[in-house]
């Protein structure tokens, strides 16, 4: 469960108009004047359909009007206006991209963000963090996003805070965001990327650059040792088993680069790609029959007994 302060700072609400970012904002001020525009030419061509409907129906003993073909001062009209309005919102959506996507210059990167079948990964260069599906952020600093795919296209898009960018395989694109104040920001990828694109949902943690720091410095530890019985059987398991060929746990032997690295694991809130809450029971649930809770997952089903369940569930959480 959330605490009641994450669910009051939890801003779903997935929306283009609830911005929390300069960028999103200057994206709004488009959106608004399209709305604007094209409420104007709805208005227009209602008002008009009704009036000629009413003016010019049939009453009992009308003939049929005149017949005219073509009106120079009306097409001209008619193409001149829709011409002048889409010329007039290309330059404004270019010039908003140009105030978005500036030039990256020298700077590189603060945090790279790679989309795969079906999680996101987020390594933040000149660390050794590689951490999964919630992207942690500091606030009120102009972020350098770099947006890559490991395996098909995916695509990052978190409506509050702005730009909405692909992730190809092969490529690196870049996105700035600034983000105005803490909070847990939420998005979804947004591109079909296969069975479980539904499930690939993002969770921007936000925090004040003090927490920030603290979480960096937290997250660049090593794994937790396991301390208790259940948990250690759990971590010879975790090793055993062919887990370790897929997941890293940061000063174990296990270093797969297949799934999210699990060495903070324990830390997280939500599990599967924000498709469950982190929880003792979801754990259990997953790694008892994985394809049931997450059909087409990249997680193979391990015949696990529910004692090993339960050993291993004990060591993961205690990953924090
Ligand atoms: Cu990743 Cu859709």
């Amino acid at each position: 469960m959330h605490g009641i302060l994450d669910l009051l700072l939890i801003n779903n609400s997935q929306s283009i108009f609830d911005s929390a970012s300069p960028q999103a904002q200057k994206i709004n001020g488009l959106d608004y004047g399209f709305i604007i525009a094209a409420s104007c030419i709805l208005f227009l061509i209602i008002s008009l359909t009704l009036f000629i409907t009413i003016r010019y129906r049939y009453k009992k003993g009308s003939r049929e009007p005149e017949q005219t073909a073509g009106n120079r001062k009306l097409e001209i009209l008619m193409v001149g206006i829709p011409l002048i309005l889409v010329i007039g919102f290309f330059f404004w959506s270019l010039n908003i991209m140009g105030a978005i996507l500036p030039d990256r210059g020298n700077h590189k990167p603060d945090v790279i963000i790679t989309g795969h079948q079906w999680w996101w990964q987020a390594t933040y260069p000149g660390t050794s963090i590689n951490a999964a599906n919630e992207i942690h952020l500091p606030v009120g600093k102009k972020i350098l996003m770099q947006l890559e795919a490991a395996d098909v296209i995916h695509d990052w898009w978190v409506p509050s805070l702005g730009g909405k960018m692909d992730m190809i395989p092969g490529m690196h694109n870049y996105l700035w965001v600034t983000i105005d104040k803490p909070g847990i920001y939420e998005g979804a990828c947004s591109e079909f990327c296969g069975q479980q694109h539904a499930w690939m949902r993002i969770r921007v943690v936000a925090q004040t650059l003090t927490d920030y720091k603290k979480w960096l410095a937290e997250h660049a530890l090593n794994a937790a040792k396991p301390t208790d019985t259940l948990a250690k059987l759990g971590a010879a398991l975790f090793m055993n088993a062919s887990c370790s060929s897929c997941h890293s746990i940061r000063g174990t032997s296990a270093n797969g680069m297949q799934g999210p690295d699990l060495t903070h694991f324990g830390s997280r809130q939500t599990m599967l790609t924000g498709m469950m809450d982190n929880t003792t029971e979801n754990i259990n649930k997953w790694l008892t029959n994985p394809q049931k809770v997450k059909p087409g997952a990249h997680m193979p089903r391990f015949i696990f007994g529910p004692d090993s369940v339960r050993a291993l569930t004990a060591y993961l959480n205690q990953l924090k």
